[in-house]
């Protein structure tokens, strides 16, 4: 989730270039950087941190008439957040930057005879670009030969003292948008930079490259030349972060499918699930799990706990941090502490990673934020990945948050061979598919839209599931309290009867979650109680539910997984049109705030 810019141009390049950072910043902001050439004359500068450190480092730089430029806005995906890893990646005469995951970096790296700095994907583009150009001596065919060797998501924009006047460009899986005026071109990786400088731009599609030079865009698809489609730029800024929907929230939700990738990215393979970030060794004389964590964070860590104990058969108990911290709770050296933040800063949650390593015990953090308190403190990190999270009701740090468990899981199950062949490529085959489970369908969109004005009074909601869907429940209901300020609670279908049900009568609302592939049978008959005593019944299922008063149809899926992610979708999607419906900010709802670091 990083962000670039580029300019072509005579005005001010510096200044376009932090200005159009600052836009993008949003989206991650650990480490940032830009290169301006000049002829034969680089300037260069990296920074860690927030961008108004490189704002700081950069301030002696002075740049008059034309050049062209690059920049960076960096939220790490391989390498901790360091100076080095920060781009602009270099090798003898040229510059780059570049969003996305180069999949197969690792050989590419091995097939050259470079120096590399960095622990990045990306800096194996650079020194493969000047291998090339020393064999075929010509920097657009060398740009060339480069990408087409390239396998995975990019964007990317490189400068070269072989074309000082030049910017090679490359868009394949992650966005990039060139801009024009007059004779200065622009590229960003979205709309917002551009606002107040390109009046026209052309968004690139995938397999799509070229270079520019002042007033000039040579455009390539693939292998043939295409002349741009330059369409005036007319989104205002505030739009633009949204990317063009109405809350940050709903932008969100729409990016899961994206997001996802990033989060599996390198580490699923044909043959099973691996992690650079721990390994068999670490995690040897384990017997058992314990997961701590906060909110939404707690939820993932519920689902969690059901996954690696259907999968790995390891027992896993999953606790609220801050019930942890104040029971004087027994800890024992063969258990594995695992925290879950997408924050990294939650202060229950980094006392209870505290009160563990101080007993101990190896700890695991899984967490959005790369270099923050909790990932600083964990003896080994898996990153999220889900890029910066603005709306403050979580919704794409969940279902990564879950997604690594997952893949977590399987990874114990394969070391512990507690799943036959057949098992283990079910599961890996129902990750992969992911992306498509949490794919916004337009249509359910508006189905949820028209509904959500069905459910804005009454006396309550109960969200219910059975196993895995009962966190997912509870995620429901918190979905739907904190943005809409109606009274919800997540509930286990099955212990209705055990109180609950008194409440039941045609205000309350039941959302049941009736996975097709998971204790359908059961759920069924406790929805039916439910609707016996006259609660209205919104379902949600592949399997039509005639007693439902409202039934949301998800598509047929042959894992349970792959349900509880496309429900994930429904719920959040319904939990926003509510309240944008009672007229609330979805962003910034009341009471509440981003990340909690007081206790
Ligand atoms: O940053 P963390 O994941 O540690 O935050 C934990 C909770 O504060 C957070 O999940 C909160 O519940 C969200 N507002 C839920 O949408």
């Amino acid at each position: 989730m990083c962000g670039i810019v580029g300019y072509v141009g005579s005005n001010d390049i510096k200044n376009f270039l932090l200005e159009g950072l600052k836009e993008l910043e949003y989206r991650g902001y650990d480490s940032a950087g830009m290169a301006i050439l000049q002829d034969d004359s680089l300037k260069i500068c990296k920074a860690v941190g927030k961008l108004e450190n490189l704002q700081k480092k950069c301030q002696d730089i002075k740049v008059d008439g034309f050049g062209v430029g690059i920049a960076h806005t960096r939220w790490a995906t391989h390498g901790k957040p360091t100076e080095l890893n920060a781009h602009p990646h270099f090798g003898e005469f040229s510059y780059v930057v570049h969003n996305g995951i180069i999949e197969n970096y690792k050989e590419l790296k091995e097939s050259l005879d470079a120096k590399f700095v960095s622990q990045t994907d990306t800096e194996v583009i650079v020194h493969l670009f000047e291998k090339n150009i020393e064999e075929l001596k010509d920097p657009l065919k060398a740009f060339k030969a480069t990408i087409d060797a390239l396998k995975g998501a990019y964007a990317i924009l490189l400068i070269t003292k072989a074309a000082p006047d030049k910017i090679f460009f490359a868009k394949e899986g992650s966005p990039l948008i060139v801009g024009r005026n007059g004779d200065e071109i622009y590229f960003a990786s979205s709309d917002a930079p551009l606002i107040g400088y390109a009046k026209e731009v052309h968004y690139l599609e995938d397999g799509e490259w070229g270079v520019v030079q002042r007033g000039e865009v040579q455009l390539f698809s693939h292998d043939q030349k295409i002349e741009p489609e330059f369409k005036p730029l007319t989104i205002n800024k505030e739009l633009a972060q949204k990317g063009g929907y109405r809350f940050f929230m709903e932008k969100e939700i729409y990016e899961q499918s994206d997001v996802i990738t990033e989060t599996m990215m390198g580490r699923i393979t044909e043959n099973g699930v691996d992690f650079e970030e721990i390994d068999e060794e670490y995690l040897k004389g384990i017997t058992s799990i314990k997961i701590c964590a906060c909110g939404t964070s707690y939820h993932a860590g519920l689902s969690g706990a059901y996954l690696i104990e259907k999968l790995a058969r390891v027992p896993v108990t999953c606790e609220i941090a801050s019930e942890f911290r104040y029971k004087d709770p027994v800890l024992h050296k063969d258990t594995l502490f695992i925290v879950i933040s997408q924050s990294g800063e939650t202060a229950d949650t980094l006392e209870a990673l505290k009160m563990a390593k101080n007993a101990g015990l190896k700890t695991l953090a899984i967490c959005n934020v790369d270099n923050s308190s909790i990932v600083r403190l964990a003896d080994r990190t898996i990153l999220t990945r889900a890029g910066i999270e603005k709306g403050v009701a979580s919704t794409k740090a969940f279902t990564t948050q879950v997604m690594v468990l997952w893949m977590f899981a399987l990874y114990l199950a394969q070391s512990a061979k507690t799943l036959d062949e057949s098992q283990h490529k079910k599961e890996l085959e129902a990750i992969m598919h992911t992306p498509h489970a949490l794919k916004v369908d337009e249509n359910m969109h508006e189905r949820l839209k028209r509904l959500s004005k069905r459910y804005l009074h009454g006396h309550g909601f109960f969200f219910i599931g059975r196993d895995i869907f009962f966190p997912l429940a509870l995620e429901g209901a918190l979905k739907l309290k904190e943005i809409s300020y109606l009274h919800a609670e997540g509930y286990p279908a099955g212990e209705m009867k055990h109180g609950p049900i008194a409440l039941a009568d045609p205000e309350l609302f039941t959302i049941a979650l009736m996975p097709k592939n998971l204790l359908y049978d059961k759920i069924k008959s406790n929805v039916e109680e439910l609707s016996a005593r006259d609660s209205t019944i919104c379902a949600i299922s592949s399997l039509e539910f005639d007693l439902a008063d409202d039934f949301v149809r998800i598509h047929e899926w042959d894992h349970f997984m792959l349900e509880y992610y496309e429900m994930a979708v429904v719920l959040q999607l319904l939990a926003m049109e509510i309240a944008i419906r009672l007229g609330n900010d979805v962003d910034m709802p009341r009471n509440l705030a981003k990340s909690v670091t007081v206790e």
